[in-house]
């Protein structure tokens, strides 16, 4: 090898691209949307503010957010036609599969997003038109997963409500519809908005990068977010637990399990890439879930040997010598769980929050004109050698 390849297995110290849009800093638990701090957003702001803010850059007048609403609202449809997709789909596939082919599918309804010379304007029109039918897309995938009839948007509802009736309205009381229900997915799908660089987004960065449209971009991003060391974590979390629970609730022996170098077994919900602190969103996620759960009158048992889990590993030297603290995943299942979603619907729930930072790197990624990603590699594979026929192999 000639040349001088730096090698970095996960990219752990390599920086791809310059950003503007979310500030990370893992040694103090900071996280900050286009400079506003995520505790402030959480608490004072709609998801539908923190997307325009993280797509546009700055936070809507009222104005804006009316006009950005209403564009929205005339989108929320999928086209009759997309009900093939889900009735090919077998009963129990896994959600996220079908929420990647979903989403990839967009194109054949919409070609004018295959155009890789669109304008600025043609671009936010396909921006505007996934985040308007993700969640009724969303939606209609959990009512699959419970073999209940969709229900279809309405114009009358702003985003999150419009969502949570198409999730719930037919079949559950009006708990479903309690303010406080209703702040709390907000809160959720803020906390999930974006996070810099990671596995999902650097997808849809890469995927984009070859000008390949948004729709395919995205629906990259959301088979990246599948795998259970990143998106996936929050489903694996839940199954971990009631793991725990069904063996008579020993979170010490999990413990045990996941320090064992031998044990393949890793404790779903703690560590993190850049988190060497506790993860700002984790803190926030827990309270709501106290909140939630005494909201709705449940006691979860999975919490109580999640908050013992906790405890017990932020006293143990080996999670203390690697920094492992909990993140965004390990109690947001348990609120997902009392709004009786399965466990696989958490990540599809973790990609509907996470769709606007995936938006807005994909445009801030168009807009700066980045190059195609096109890693290097340092070669480990045989010298040069001759091919010998195969009668004499
Ligand atoms: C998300 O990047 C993002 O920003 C992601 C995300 C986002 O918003 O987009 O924050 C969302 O993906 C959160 C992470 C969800 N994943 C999990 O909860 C799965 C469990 N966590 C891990 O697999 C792990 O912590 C990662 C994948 C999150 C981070 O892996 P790294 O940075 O590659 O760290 P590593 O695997 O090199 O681990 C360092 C050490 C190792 O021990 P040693 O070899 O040094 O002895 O810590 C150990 C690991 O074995 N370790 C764990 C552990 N996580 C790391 N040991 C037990 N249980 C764990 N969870």
């Amino acid at each position: 090898q000639s040349e001088f390849i730096t090698l970095d297995p996960g990219y752990k110290n390599t920086g791809a691209t310059k950003s503007a849009i979310t500030y990370l800093d893992g040694e103090n638990g900071i996280l900050h949307y286009r400079g506003y701090p995520i505790e402030q957003l959480a608490e004072k702001c709609l998801f539908l503010e923190v997307a325009y803010l993280l797509i546009y850059g700055e936070l809507p007048t009222k104005q804006e957010l009316e006009s950005f609403r209403a564009e929205i609202k005339e989108q929320t449809l999928i086209h009759e036609d997309m009900k093939n997709f889900f009735a090919g789909f077998p009963s129990q596939s896994h959600p996220m599969g079908q929420l990647s082919c979903l989403v990839g599918a967009l194109s054949a309804f919409y070609p004018e997003s295959l155009n890789p010379n669109a304008t600025k304007e043609e671009d936010n029109k396909t921006m505007i038109n996934l985040l308007a039918k993700m969640p009724t897309i969303v939606s209609w995938i959990h009512k699959k997963s419970i073999g209940h009839p969709i229900v279809y948007p309405k114009k009358d509802l702003n985003y999150v409500e419009n969502f949570m009736n198409m999730l719930f309205s037919d079949v559950t009381a009006e708990s479903s519809f309690d303010p406080a229900i209703i702040s709390a997915m907000q809160k959720l799908l803020i906390l999930h908005a974006d996070h810099e660089q990671n596995c999902s987004t650097s997808t849809v960065r890469m995927v984009g990068s070859s000008n390949a449209n948004l729709y395919a971009s995205i629906a990259s991003g959301i088979n990246a977010l599948w795998g259970p060391l990143h998106g996936g974590a929050n489903q694996a979390v839940i199954e971990m637990l009631e793991a725990i629970k069904e063996d008579g609730g020993d979170a010490d022996k999990y413990l045990a399990k996941a320090k064992d170098k031998n044990d393949p077994f890793r404790l779903m919900g703690f560590g993190h890439r850049v988190y060497k602190n506790f993860d700002p969103r984790a803190k926030i996620i827990k309270k709501a879930c106290d909140d939630i759960l005494e909201k709705l009158g449940i006691d979860d048992p999975v919490l109580d040997i999640a908050i013992r889990l906790e405890e017990a590993a932020l006293n143990d030297q080996y999670f203390i010598d690697r920094k492992l603290y909990p993140n965004v995943d390990f109690y947001s299942g348990i609120i997902y769980r009392a709004l009786n979603f399965k466990p696989e619907m958490f990540t599809v729930l973790f990609a509907l929050g996470r769709l606007p930072g995936w938006i807005a790197q994909w445009k801030e990624m168009r807009e700066n004109k980045e190059p195609i990603g096109r890693p290097r590699q340092v070669y480990t594979g045989e010298t040069k050698r001759d091919v010998v026929d195969i009668e004499k192999r």
